[in-house]
């Protein structure tokens, strides 16, 4: 076994231990709240108000035995509350929106889906480390297709229409008055059904590669009232059709893509003079230096398990990965062609850049 080249820190040791204690519960947590949605435990006790795991179990239909074990595995993550004289178990309004309320942009239930599918796919990402191969998105456990649309379209729901369009530089009034928009990688469809319901003069071309997510978009598009100004199409982003688009969107997936210069290029040939590329990626700073803290250990952890192997996946492989920066993101639009690149928008976990001709 190697040994430590300096002696061992007995502060730091501890301090260290302390934090990987933390992650470890944090890990196992990660895993009853997932459960809990499963089981429709969380929405259950949250509509209850108060219950013991008895009257949890026996409206939930489940065994008791696991459901106390369940509640109690919560209560110590400070996921439940506990009465000691009752014996029961609630929830607070912070924990309601957090862990039962679907549909909010701070409900969790949709990222812990989206990790917990990586931990399903770790022997594929192991066997890709040692071969050097790609991992295709496709390949993925369909648990990452549902927990990512899950957890992205109430983040759009919330930014989109309000604020990140209006960012574009004239965009808009076009959009109101009848525009053209593509929206490349659209996976589930949730950007562009979102987009399609606030412009209804406008028509949305959906385009990605993988054919379930372009199924799971148009009927998602027919549920939504707006399968008249979207069409949903499965080809690449450096294939998809049509030109004099007034618009095109790359939401969290211009890093995915083996080629995100090839891609920018096609994009820019599609567009009119005066039309405008958005780009909407993981908020990171120019160098590894900049994202050392949990939001950049949570990008850069799905970055190894599912961005890069699926930009490995695909022609030329660039491998951008999920924290790439404006700088490399701004490069790559400049080499296919952009001229004028700028920061439009940004939240706290994202950054919108739009690319002119
Ligand atoms: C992280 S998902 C984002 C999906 C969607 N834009 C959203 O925000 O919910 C990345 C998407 O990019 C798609 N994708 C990756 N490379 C692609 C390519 N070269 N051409 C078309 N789609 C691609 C994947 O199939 C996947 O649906």
């Amino acid at each position: 076994m190697p040994q430590p080249s300096q002696e061992l820190n007995e502060n730091k040791f501890e301090e260290l231990q302390t934090k990987v204690m933390g992650d470890v519960a944090g890990s196992m947590g990660l895993l009853m709240a997932y459960i809990g949605d499963r089981l429709n435990l969380y929405k259950t006790l949250a509509k209850l108000g108060v219950a013991t795991s008895e009257k949890l179990a026996e409206s939930t239909e489940l065994e008791e035995r696991y459901v106390l074990e369940w509640l109690s595995a919560n209560a110590s993550a400070g996921y439940v509350n506990y009465d000691s004289d009752s014996s029961s178990f609630s929830m607070s309004p912070e924990q309601t929106v957090i862990f039962a309320q679907e549909g909010h942009p701070a409900c969790m239930q949709g990222f812990f889906q989206a990790v917990f599918s990586t931990y399903l796919d770790e022997s594929k990402v192991t066997d890709v480390f040692r071969s050097g191969r790609g991992l295709p998105w496709s390949d993925h456990h369909s648990c990452l297709f549902c927990g990512t649309e899950r957890f992205f379209r109430p983040l759009y729901a919330a930014n989109l229409i309000e604020n990140w369009l209006p960012s574009l530089e004239g965009t808009v009034a076009k959009l109101e008055s009848g525009g053209k928009v593509a929206d490349v990688g659209c996976g589930h469809g949730s950007s562009t059904i979102l987009m399609a319901k606030a412009f209804p003069n406008s028509t949305f071309h959906g385009f990605d590669f993988h054919q379930p997510s372009i199924e799971h978009a148009r009927s998602r598009a027919e549920d939504a009232g707006v399968a008249n100004n979207t069409v949903f199409e499965v080809v690449t982003a450096k294939e998809f059709p049509g030109t004099e688009y007034d618009l095109v969107t790359i939401f969290d997936a211009l890093h995915d893509m083996g080629d995100p210069v090839g891609a920018s290029s096609h994009i820019l040939s599609s567009l009119k003079d005066d039309g405008s590329f958005m780009v909407v990626e993981p908020a990171a700073g120019d160098s590894l230096e900049d994202n050392l803290h949990p939001l950049g250990l949570i990008y850069y952890a799905f970055s190894t398990m599912i961005c890069t192997p699926a930009s490995r996946a695909q022609e030329i492989g660039l491998a951008l990965g999920a924290q790439a920066g404006e700088k490399r993101l701004s490069d790559v639009l400049r080499q296919g062609g952009f001229t004028r690149i700028r920061r439009a928008s940004e939240t706290p976990t994202n950054m919108v850049l739009e690319a002119r001709p």
